[in-house]
């Protein structure tokens, strides 16, 4: 059994897509035993209650400086003992030492077709404020494993979606959640959870 933290940050629809994979047995072999949120008033807080796991809230906010937050978060996720941790929203950057410790054990959902609009500011709305502003006819989410980088990690899957003419930053925003990431990130997790993913010095396989 996969012993998964999700890591979250706002309204929790890629952890809700998770929750529902799991309850329909979309995906297996899986649980959540924790969700930590870095924002107190996160709708996926409330989520998580409602499905009865444990909510933590660990805010870079509430600790004296970075170098103390990251200790306290990496202390936090390794008492948790998890087998994946899934960011699915999160919006603080995972600290090296945790990258090190979980090293193949992080995954990330990024609303679009890595390398285009990622990196340092690409996060939320502002993803597609840019891929609109560029004018691209194609955009999509991607998910990979985490490494030191920005968003640079191995590619798990990624998935097309159409950019239309009169689309507002929100609409394209809906469209690639409903058709790529909330079927990306929990088919990943299954696939991870039965042996059908793996990581090797940097290279991701997918088993047959
Ligand atoms: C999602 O679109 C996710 O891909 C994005 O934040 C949103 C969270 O929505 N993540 C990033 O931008 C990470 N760089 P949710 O809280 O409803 O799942």
């Amino acid at each position: 059994m996969l012993k998964i933290v999700v890591c979250v940050s706002g309204g929790g629809t890629n952890l809700q897509a998770i929750l529902d994979a799991i309850d329909s047995g979309r995906i297996t072999n899986t649980r959540v035993i924790t969700v930590i949120s870095n924002n107190p008033g996160a709708k996926a807080l409330e989520r998580a209650k409602n499905h009865g796991i444990p909510g933590i809230c660990m805010s870079p906010r509430d600790y004296a400086d970075r170098e103390t937050f990251n200790e306290a978060f990496t202390a936090k996720l390794c008492e948790l003992e998890p087998d994946l941790i899934v960011l699915a929203g999160f919006l603080v950057r995972i600290p090296e030492q945790m990258v090190a410790k979980f090293s193949g054990r992080i995954i990330n959902i990024h609303p679009s077709l890595i390398p285009s609009f990622c990196g340092v500011g690409y996060y939320g709305l502002k993803v597609h404020e840019k891929a609109l502003e560029r004018g691209v006819k194609v955009t999509g989410a991607t998910v990979h494993f985490v490494n030191e980088g920005m968003d640079e990690g191995p590619i798990i899957a990624q998935k097309a979606v159409a950019v239309e003419q009169d689309d507002t930053a929100e609409i394209l925003q809906r469209r690639v959640m409903e058709q790529a990431e909330w079927i990306l990130l929990p088919q990943a997790i299954d696939d991870i959870a039965n042996g059908r993913i793996t990581i090797t010095d940097g290279h991701v396989r997918r088993v047959k």
